[in-house]
């Protein structure tokens, strides 16, 4: 087996600007859930600029940029509109995910195979600004050998269906990553996952050595509920080192 790489933890705070949202002020604030995810042991932020604004807004990647010292990764739909806020802002790694308007979460990985064309000038542009470009994919073959052609640095493979499944068909979901992982990795590429990961499904992901950055939101902010967002990070880090 391949020796594994550090495992970096991205903390995804969505969710702590659509409880904000709800009420329409300033509390919770996500910049200071930011900032204690990083106290807590978050190697770097994310957050999804998403076309309607259900959560994060364009302030808060401005705030996000002022105030971190760790590495935020902003997702995004790849549109021109997108393009430009990424660009003016500069953030160290950008990822691409698939957006739909009437989606709940993002559901499903980009299809960079079938986009290639609307793809390439975005990764291209990106790249050139000094941005990381990652692409949210499935486990697939195909969508890696797109990611190759485009030049992307970093895939990063969706977990969603990982972690809806259950027994044979999650055993056989979880190869499908590991497998994807290790022909990525082979090619250069620098392998991430993340969507739905929980303290009951991170190991078997935290252990596929290519794996470098798991990015986790939903499940931290919730937990954060019952134990604090500290401790919901602490205990996410800790079973990831663990299972490392
Ligand atoms: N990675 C990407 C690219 C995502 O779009 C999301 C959520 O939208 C996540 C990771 C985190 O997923 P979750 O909130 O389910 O942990």
């Amino acid at each position: 087996m391949a020796a594994a790489s550090p495992l970096r933890l991205g903390v995804n705070i969505d969710h702590v600007a659509t409880i904000r949202n709800a009420r329409g002020g300033a509390h919770p604030d996500p910049v200071e859930a930011a900032l204690l995810a990083v106290k807590a042991g978050a190697d770097g932020i994310t957050a999804h600029l998403r076309e309607d604004r259900r959560h994060i807004r364009d302030e808060d990647i401005a705030t996000l940029m002022a105030a971190l010292t760790v590495p935020l990764n902003l997702e995004m739909a790849a549109t021109q509109e997108m393009l430009g806020i990424a660009l003016k802002h500069r953030p160290h790694a950008a990822c691409i995910v698939p957006e739909k308007r009437e989606e709940r979460t993002t559901e499903g990985g980009l299809d960079a195979a079938g986009q290639f064309d609307a793809l390439r000038p975005i990764v291209a542009a990106l790249g050139e600004a000094g941005v990381r470009v990652s692409l949210f994919i499935e486990p697939d073959a195909a969508q890696i050998d797109a990611a190759i052609r485009l030049g992307a640095p970093v895939v990063e493979f969706h977990t969603g269906a990982y972690a809806h499944l259950d027994g044979s068909a999650r055993a056989a979901e979880l190869r499908r990553i590991a497998d994807a992982a290790a022909l990525a990795a082979k090619n250069g590429i620098e392998p991430h996952a993340g969507h739905g990961l929980t303290f009951d499904n991170v190991a078997p992901i935290a252990a596929i050595p290519q794996i470098a950055e798991l990015n986790i939101g939903h499940f931290l902010i919730g937990e954060a509920i019952f134990g604090g967002l500290e401790g919901s990070i602490r205990e996410m880090r800790r079973q990831m080192d663990l299972a490392r």
